[in-house]
């Protein structure tokens, strides 16, 4: 199939263009390069061996996204393109629903004119708030508690509401839990600007040397050792998970949703030990209060997607922390 990829430069969207690559499909990205570097290209070529055709352009400038329909004719759409820092969207709210939601309406008006009307979008266990208990499957009630998350409940009913006059319109949302980790190449991988927020990203700046300890935020929540508990998933799994929803988008009616998790939970103290023991490097912390916002747990039921799409996720906790560090130590220690 030929497929356009919004964001396909970002840490996502590279790991799924190789994957779709990989898969046989024809790729062509789009990126404003406003969180990621066209240097990406490169190395998607070297694991590949194929330069995708590339457009820099913005969801907010229909002028600079038009010719992208107008020169290619597309099977479907996979939707990466977004901001997606949480605390910043709590400080430039107009920012993210502007860039999210107007620029994924403009996205979808183009696809409409132009008749591609299959999308696969990036959602996020986000939606899902704070859970009354895990692991969470699809049909739990949905709630958010920042602007980043609202624009990710908000696409995911405008994308539904497309589907109710016009049946030619397929739409999968995938809930995406804590992506970490590499393609094993090392040359692509997640390299957040200035300090990072997540973990994982935290962990290599520790590890690398560029910060001293990492802040473990609260160990008093109702987890086995206190801290909080996450479903890390290898960007890789991730990607495969697209690949698989392409493969089945055309027997989706409307809407169909699923969770891309492990279903394993494992808490901040259990990363770094995991971390440790893979790399043989010592990760000094200390514990800090609960940052705001957070919950205590968050992990997925995956079933729904193994049933459907025939994808379970496959990299163990060892082989994240692997090639996370693979990936700093390649590219990120010279960033
Ligand atoms: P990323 O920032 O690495 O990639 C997003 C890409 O979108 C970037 O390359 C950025 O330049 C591009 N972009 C942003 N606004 C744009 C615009 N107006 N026009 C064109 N391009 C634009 O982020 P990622 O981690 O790869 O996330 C991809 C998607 O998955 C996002 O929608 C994100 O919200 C979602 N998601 C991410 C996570 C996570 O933890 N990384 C979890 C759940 C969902
Ligand atoms: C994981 C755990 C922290 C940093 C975020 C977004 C979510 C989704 C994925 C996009 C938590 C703890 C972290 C640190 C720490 N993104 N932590 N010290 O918060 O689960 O999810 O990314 O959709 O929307 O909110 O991920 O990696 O920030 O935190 O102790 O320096 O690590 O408290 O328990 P989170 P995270």
């Amino acid at each position: 199939m030929k497929i356009l990829v919004s964001g396909g430069t970002g840490y996502i969207g590279s790991h799924t263009v190789v994957e779709l690559i990989r898969a046989g499909h024809e790729v062509v990205i789009f990126d404003n390069l406003y969180n990621s570097k066209e240097i990406t290209l490169d190395y998607i070529k070297n694991i590949t061996g194929v330069y995708p055709k590339f457009y820099k352009a913005d969801m907010l400038i229909p002028e600079e996204m038009e010719p992208i329909f107008k020169e290619n004719s597309f099977d479907a759409v996979i939707h990466f393109a977004g901001l997606k820092a949480v605390g910043e969207s709590v400080k430039l709210p107009l920012k993210y629903y502007e860039n999210n939601i107007t620029g994924t309406i403009n996205l979808c008006k183009l696809m409409d004119k132009y008749g591609c009307k299959k999308i696969i979008f990036s959602s996020s266990a986000t939606v899902y708030g704070s859970p009354e208990s895990c692991p969470i499957t699809e049909d739990f009630p949905l709630s958010t508690t920042n602007p980043y998350g609202t624009t990710k409940l908000f696409l995911e009913r405008i994308l539904s509401d497309l589907t109710v006059p016009d049946p030619e319109w397929k739409v999968i949302l995938l809930r995406y839990f804590n992506p970490i980790g590499a393609d094993e190449s090392g040359l692509i991988g997640e390299s957040p600007n200035g300090i990072p927020n997540n973990l994982m990203p935290y962990i290599m700046q520790v590890a690398l040397g560029k910060l001293p300890e990492l802040g473990v935020f609260g160990d008093d929540y109702d987890t086995p050792d206190g801290t909080g508990v996450r479903d890390y998933i290898h960007v890789t799994d991730l990607a495969l998970g697209h690949v698989a929803a392409l493969g089945r988008i055309d027997k989706t009616e409307g809407v169909d949703i699923y969770n891309l998790g492990t279903g394993i939970g494992y808490s901040v103290l259990d990363i770094v030990k995991a971390f440790e023991k893979a790399n043989n490097i010592e990760i000094p912390y200390s514990i800090k209060p609960r940052r705001p916002g957070d919950i205590a747990m968050c992990y997925a039921n995956p079933a729904k997607a193994k049933e459907e799409l025939g994808w379970e996720a496959k990299f163990d906790l060892e082989r994240m922390c692997k090639d996370s560090w693979r990936f700093a130590e390649t590219t990120l220690k010279n960033a």
